[in-house]
């Protein structure tokens, strides 16, 4: 979890500085690329030197230390952090983030960073609870920056109480734990692979002509782009669509209803998670006539046969997919969707009435709702496609985790 990631380590100037040492060791050895900034008061607990063998990298001290004439070093090293644990952190360095001062290299990174950050405080058991203090913490709290308690104990100061520094130990466990909860939030679908349809399906008629609907293909592809920023796999086929597909993700071109059937039908057994958000074509021309149909007489009948039901093949072939299929509808939605539900075997079914403003093909936005074989679990108001796509898939990802069964 921690392997890789880039971690300042902020050292202000406490006895407790040497725990920072055994911390800086374990995240290097664990494979972090650890940045040290101390202010000039740790410099007189612990030298640079030790820092520097210990994680391989320069140590800074002082803002005005330009080593790399290419970059400014507090903001290329604010800006490439990954975190910023602050250990030990003192009353002093806490009250200097609270009110924003910058007279150094580590306030001045602290303030340059949009990195997450942790302070490990330390300090004696009154200036702990002095309620300055106590009320900076707050503040810094409130503002999203964590904290690992200190440790009730004997303290430097001769005082028995809280303010110890967490073992470098617990520190380090806090700092994993942080990483895997962000990978979890953050890629919940890593190691999924995720078979998504979009667009609307062609159906000749002849080499001019052609049947097809109102489908722009917006929402499967925010669909498909959702599942790769959630660490998934993505596999789109892609039918007619009115914008590009997502950069980044396999995508397989078909035309036809009988097009994307095959398209799945081959790729079934590779996916987890199968998304039909294509409009298929429910009916197409028996046969498409070769060559361009010339008018005659006053009517033109064109005998149409039904296509393969994609969705509901998928329903019946699946072993452990989970598979989610949509209805476009324009009344009586709960009813149509839990009947697709159950008739074509989804796991869960997303949908939608067409007809509401805001809702529906070609608009950026929607309204859906989502069942599942029990009823209504969900209804998410308008809102972007892009929106919707990150709820489905969080939904789902929650589902295949176990935690909202
Ligand atoms: N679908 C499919 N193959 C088809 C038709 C539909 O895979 N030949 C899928 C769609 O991708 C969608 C779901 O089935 O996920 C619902 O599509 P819809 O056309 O609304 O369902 P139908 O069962 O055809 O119902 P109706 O047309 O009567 O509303």
């Amino acid at each position: 979890m921690v392997k890789g990631k880039t971690i300042i380590v902020g050292i202000t100037g406490g006895i407790a500085a040497y725990k920072a040492i055994a911390l800086c060791s374990k995240l290097a050895q664990s494979g972090a690329e650890v940045h040290v900034i101390m202010t000039k008061s740790a410099a007189k607990f612990v030298t640079e030197l030790t820092l520097q063998t210990i994680t391989r990298h320069p140590v800074y001290t002082d803002t005005f230390d330009e080593r790399d004439p290419s970059v400014v070093s507090h903001i290329d090293l604010a800006d490439r952090a990954d975190l910023v644990v602050i250990a030990p952190a003192t009353a002093n360095a806490i009250a200097k983030m609270t009110y924003g001062l910058a007279d150094d290299m580590l306030s001045t990174t602290l303030l340059a960073t949009t990195a997450p950050i942790v302070v490990a405080p330390a300090m004696n058991v009154h200036m702990y609870e002095h309620p300055t203090v106590v009320a900076n913490m707050e503040t810094l709290r409130k503002r999203g920056v964590m904290f690992v308690e200190p440790g009730f104990g004997q303290l430097a100061c001769g005082y028995v109480g809280k303010g110890r520094l967490a073992e470098p130990e617990e520190i380090f466990a806090w700092i994993e734990s942080f990483f895997a909860r962000r990978g979890r939030r953050n890629e919940p679908l890593k190691g999924r692979s995720v078979l998504v349809t979009a667009g609307g399906t062609i159906e000749r008629i002849d080499p001019v002509r052609y049947i097809t609907n109102d489908s722009s293909g917006k929402m499967g592809f925010a669909i498909a782009e959702a599942a790769h920023a959630m660490g998934a796999r993505v596999h789109l086929i892609a039918a007619n669509a009115a914008i590009d597909p997502p950069s980044g993700i396999q995508v397989t071109r078909v035309v036809s209803a009988q097009d994307m059937f095959d398209a799945v039908m081959r790729h079934m057994a590779e996916s987890d998670i199968i998304v039909k958000a294509a409009a298929v074509a429910d009916y197409r021309p028996v046969q498409a006539a070769l060559r361009k149909i010339k008018k005659s007489g006053g009517e033109l009948t064109l005998h149409l046969e039904k296509t393969p039901d994609i969705l509901q093949e998928v329903g019946a072939r699946k072993t452990t997919q989970y598979v989610i299929g949509f209805a476009a509808e324009t009344d009586n939605l709960e009813q149509y969707a839990m009947d697709k539900l159950r008739r074509k075997n989804c796991d869960l079914l997303v949908a939608n009435d067409v007809t509401a403003e805001g809702a529906g093909f070609g608009k950026d936005t929607n309204i859906v709702q989502i069942y599942d074989r029990n009823g209504l679990v969900e209804t998410l108001p308008q809102m972007a496609k892009s929106e919707v796509a990150f709820r489905l898939l969080q939904f789902v990802a929650g589902r295949l985790a176990g935690e909202t069964d």
